[in-house]
């Protein structure tokens, strides 16, 4: 099935050189071509070029897009979409003057979502967290991380990862899991960090191996959660199983965690709200990404990643949403682009940039995501009619999307 798409006004992000990540400078450009066509080969990218060269070409459909964008979908390299309930009083405890930290330190928090997801089946937690996949699907997201982390105990965290499995079969995008036993100390080991770490080690992750439950290993790497050393055991551990690193640090407090991550190989560094030159330094020359994550600042009330001193190291940068329930109930992407551009002071260009291709090198997937690439999968956003890609962060909360491809197909 080929599929032509005719009259396109501006098709962004346009790359044809292999490339599978942009840093620094180059962040600031965004390849586009004006008054384009695309043609779909069933779920691939075919070809493009400018609309005086597309007479000769065969095709099934034909979609007309005159005054649209085309971009590549988003590509969301972090989030814990997968939860029970919600934590909306916490909201409202946050804007009576408690922090983030004080609620945590009262039980509330991560252990409030952990009490909730235990008392909540498998099919009844699939079905809450599908409709928020669906949600962001067409809210643009084309490729989505999830994690676990709100189970903490063998049997949850194997439920929350089984359930991350279901959607993995009922939705057409790609998604990846994370395994993030070592998101909080459960209560039953209070006092006894390192047992939970020998219990994630031993018992854990050899199941979730065995049933191929997750891509990548996670780790809240943060005071009053997981220390350096509890961080390297669990990495180290993870790796054993082929899980790469992509880790929770600097959220709160900088004191070594992204040396340690990059020294592991970890593909990612997300968070960094507290950012220092070490830190930085040791981002250089490694393979490792840092992902800001902006609407969890916005939510929070916390500072924004640094993203002008990481690209001004020659660095590159992925934007992420977060979405989960306690520090970020939000996925969309639209969002994150608009709110890096307005508060971390990042271009246009360098926020799409951002939120694609390097967002899908931050899941290990810029080989087939993030840009409109031949070969590449077709997943992509069509606008409504606006004037620009500019146009996109510029008027914020404004839904710009018209339709999403998934695999060169509408999805709805
Ligand atoms: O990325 N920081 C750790 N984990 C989540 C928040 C978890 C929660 O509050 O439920 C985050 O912000
Ligand atoms: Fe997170």
């Amino acid at each position: 099935m080929k599929v032509l798409i005719t009259n396109i006004k501006e098709l962004v992000q346009v790359r044809n050189k292999g490339e599978n990540l942009v840093a620094g400078n180059a962040m600031k450009a965004l390849p586009t071509i004006k008054n384009a066509y695309l043609l779909i080969d069933n779920d691939r990218i075919a070809n493009y070029g400018i609309m005086n060269e597309c007479s000769n070409i065969t095709y099934d459909q034909i979609i007309d897009v005159s005054g649209k964008l085309v971009l590549p979908t988003w590509c969301d390299s972090h989030s814990h979409i997968v939860y029970a309930g919600n934590r909306e009083q916490e909201f409202v405890d946050r804007i009576n003057g408690l922090s983030y930290e004080e609620i945590a330190n009262r039980g509330g928090g991560i252990l409030n979502s952990a009490k909730m997801l235990e008392l909540t089946d498998e099919d009844e937690l699939f079905n809450q967290s599908i409709k928020r996949v669906k949600e962001v699907i067409k809210m643009g997201t084309g490729i989505l991380e999830i994690k676990s982390g709100y189970g903490l105990s063998l049997e949850s965290e194997l439920k929350m990862l089984r359930v991350i499995k279901r959607i993995k079969t009922a939705v057409p995008i790609m998604i990846k899991a994370t395994f993030l036993g070592a998101h909080a100390l459960p209560f039953n080991f209070k006092n006894k960090r390192t047992a939970y770490i020998d219990h994630i080690i031993n018992d854990m992750l050899p199941l979730i191996h065995r049933e191929n439950l997750a891509d990548f290993i996670d780790v809240f790497c943060e005071k009053d959660y997981f220390n350096l050393e509890d961080t390297a055991r669990l990495l180290i551990a993870g790796k054993g199983y082929g899980l790469l690193p992509k880790i929770h640090v600097n959220q709160f407090n900088a004191f070594g965690g992204v040396a340690l991550a990059v020294k592991h190989g970890a593909l990612s560094v997300d968070h960094l709200e507290e950012l220092n030159a070490e830190d930085i330094n040791a981002l250089k020359g490694s393979k490792t990404i840092p992902v800001a994550l902006p609407s969890c600042s916005f939510f929070l009330g916390i500072p924004y990643t640094p993203a002008r001193s990481l690209m001004d190291a020659g660095l590159p940068l992925a934007l992420a949403t977060d979405y989960n329930p306690g520090s970020t109930p939000s996925g969309n992407m639209n969002f994150v682009v608009s709110t890096a551009c307005i508060k971390m002071k990042m271009t246009p260009e360098e926020a799409i940039n951002a939120a694609t291709i390097n967002g899908a090198y931050a899941m290990g997937c810029a080989q087939d995501y993030g840009s409109i690439s031949i070969g590449k999968k077709a997943n992509l956003i069509i606008t409504k009619n606006i004037p620009s890609y500019n146009y996109f962060p510029y008027a914020f909360g404004e839904n710009h999307i018209e339709q999403v491809l998934i695999n060169g197909r509408i999805f709805n």
